[in-house]
């Protein structure tokens, strides 16, 4: 992880100040950030990442008590917090009547959610900033997020105005999603923390959102993290015209493939996710090919929030 330069932390906090939008690492992929509580610089995020609804945006904060001026935590959430934060765990809390947090930020909902980032970008930012920051992935709407800070510029170029480089992401998935309801715990979005480790921290029932009744994260798209060429899941081999991306020790050979994680370790392979399709894109591009092939990832721990980013890049409907 790289170290935040002051002087540039404070420049990119500058811009923030002005209503600016700056692309910045965290521990998961990178985000387009935007004071939250500035509504114009909250509606340039959505231009800028040519979102087709005002999905409700992620909310950046400090520490939990930076949480607490916006939203309400429950005994259970708190236990979470204390628990993942810093980290890849983002909480869905009531927002507080007084809550200075944009309104389109959180689209209209009665609801906010809060996440503290690790990164020491990140949180350097947020600090210089004072203030909390609106952050949505770095990358047009619906194509692969992004895990290096030339994903972002490649994806947004102009559109932003600093892109902070922290290297490449650690965890290369995004945070978690939960919503504490009472005694339950529902996940609306897989991600760096499993259902085990947050049924193991809080002892309480954990549910995902296609068991619970209707809660979903409004942003769930069927189409997203989509690769230009077409993707096809729980392949064994590659067709002539197709790369190959694979995991664990597999025997498929194809002239253009990359192995997510050879030794068939998860936390490897979702750090390398996303970069790998960025890689094999570009090449199948460059090499006329029209696909991407992808072994199967075992669906367990960190393989699942794998398995629903490559559900949703290998969907159809575009
Ligand atoms: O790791 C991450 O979470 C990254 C980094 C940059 O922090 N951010 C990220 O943001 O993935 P984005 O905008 O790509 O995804 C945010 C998701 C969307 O699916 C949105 O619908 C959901 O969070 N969301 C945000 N606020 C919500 C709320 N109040 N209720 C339900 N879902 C919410
Ligand atoms: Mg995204």
């Amino acid at each position: 992880m790289k170290q935040p330069d002051q002087k540039e932390i404070d420049k990119a906090a500058d811009l923030l100040r002005a209503g600016g939008l700056v692309a910045m690492p965290t521990e998961t992929v990178y985000g387009l950030a935007a004071d939250a509580t500035n509504d114009k610089a909250v509606a340039r995020i959505f231009e800028a990442k040519g979102r087709p609804q005002f999905n409700p945006l992620i909310i950046h904060v400090r520490d939990i008590n930076m949480a607490l001026r916006f939203v309400d935590l429950s005994p259970t959430a708190r236990k979470l917090i204390a628990a993942f934060w810093p980290g890849p765990l983002t909480i869905v809390a009531p927002r507080r009547e007084d809550c200075e947090i944009s309104l389109l930020a959180s689209a209209g909902l009665d609801t906010l959610g809060v996440r503290c980032p690790k990164h020491a970008i990140a949180q350097a930012l947020i600090k210089s900033l004072g203030r909390p920051l609106a952050a949505p992935s770095a990358n047009r709407s619906g194509s692969i997020s992004p895990t290096q800070a030339d994903h972002v510029r490649q994806s947004l170029g102009e559109r932003v105005d600093a892109v902070l480089d922290g290297g490449p992401s650690e965890i290369g998935l995004e945070s978690t999603i939960v919503k504490v309801e009472g005694e339950e715990i529902i996940i609306l979005r897989p991600g760096g923390i499993s259902a085990e480790d947050l049924q193991d921290v809080t002892g309480k029932p954990v549910l995902t959102s296609a068991k619970s009744s209707t809660i979903e994260a409004p942003g769930m798209m069927k189409s997203h993290y989509a690769p230009s060429v077409r993707v096809r899941l729980n392949a064994t081999k590659a067709e002539p015209h197709e790369a190959f991306l694979g995991f664990a020790n597999e025997t498929v050979t194809a002239p253009t493939s990359l192995n997510l994680s050879p030794s068939g370790d998860l936390s490897e392979a979702a750090a390398n996710l996303f970069a790998y399709l960025h890689q094999l894109d570009a090449s199948c591009l460059d090499e006329g090919l029209t696909g991407i092939a992808v072994a199967p990832i075992p669906q367990k721990g960190l393989g699942i929030a794998i398995n629903d980013r490559l559900t949703r890049a290998a969907h159809p409907d575009r």
